[in-house]
């Protein structure tokens, strides 16, 4: 890095603290006073099954993860989110909007290694499945100053999405291949599909970028809502997309070994 690897960027180096866990995002709603929670999810960044190969935007995802126990979400508001807030209003730069969390859950508890101030994707798909209540008088009510005693209402259920994306991603990939199946794919029960990177051209689907369709499932357990997504993702046909085969596996072996 010395030696210019990195040109001006490589002049200083940061060493951080190593945090050994598992990585969670979670997410929360901010109003320049205060923050409610909103969800906790698990993205699933390599490309391959089995976490292996590049990193990628995410490959899929599930909420809430069942390793965020109560108890650990009460630590990560009353520990990040909340002194967060507090703090960004206190250098008069209160902070509107979604504060996204990337968390490691270490033997020490909760651990704080990045925000982002925006949803996660396709962290945002899995959440938005699971929300019962409009997210826009909640949007308004943030813009307001008005979340301390906002009420958002949730889904019980599991909701997860597993990512099709472009044979190739995420490095050089084809655009402008056809996509279909997508109507039946979406008669599968609890079964929503958003389209990241399509276009619509003389009738048909073709695919329009790198992460192309979420195929996202609500079920009781993360097994069904999985079992139900990956259903509808054998039911669209474009040989030129792939995903990975195993979104949600942590959560589907806890599920296992509870019996
Ligand atoms: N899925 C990761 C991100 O949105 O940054």
């Amino acid at each position: 890095m010395f030696e210019g690897a990195f040109g001006e960027a490589g002049a200083e180096v940061v060493i951080e603290e190593f945090l050994p866990g598992r990585e969670i995002s979670f997410f929360a709603l901010c109003d320049g006073e205060t923050a409610i929670p909103l969800a906790s999810a698990q993205d699933h960044k390599r490309v391959f099954d089995h976490d292996v190969g590049p990193n990628t935007g995410g490959m899929g995802a599930y909420s809430p993860t069942p390793l965020v126990t109560p108890a650990i979400h009460d630590a990560i508001m009353a520990k990040i989110i909340l002194p967060t807030v507090a703090g960004m209003k206190q250098r008069g730069t209160p902070f509107r909007g979604i504060l996204y969390a990337g968390i490691m859950l270490t033997t020490q508890g909760p651990k704080l290694f990045e925000f982002n101030v925006r949803f996660g994707d396709p962290e945002c798909q899995v959440l938005m499945l699971r929300m019962m209540s409009d997210i826009v008088p909640a949007l308004l009510a943030a813009c307001d100053g008005q979340l301390r005693n906002f009420d958002l209402r949730w889904h019980k259920e599991s909701a997860l999405t597993v990512v099709m994306a472009a044979q190739g991603y995420p490095g050089d990939y084809q655009k402008g291949t056809r996509i279909e199946g997508l109507d039946d794919a979406a008669k599968v029960d609890n079964v929503e599909i958003f389209h990241a990177g399509t276009v619509a051209k003389d009738g048909a689907i073709l695919a329009n970028g790198g992460r192309v369709l979420n195929v996202c499932a609500l079920g009781k357990t993360v097994t069904e809502a999985q079992a139900r997504a990956y259903q509808a993702v054998d039911r669209i046909r474009w040989p030129e997309g792939f995903c990975r085969r195993d979104i949600g596996w942590q959560a589907v072996e806890a599920e296992k070994a509870k019996g």
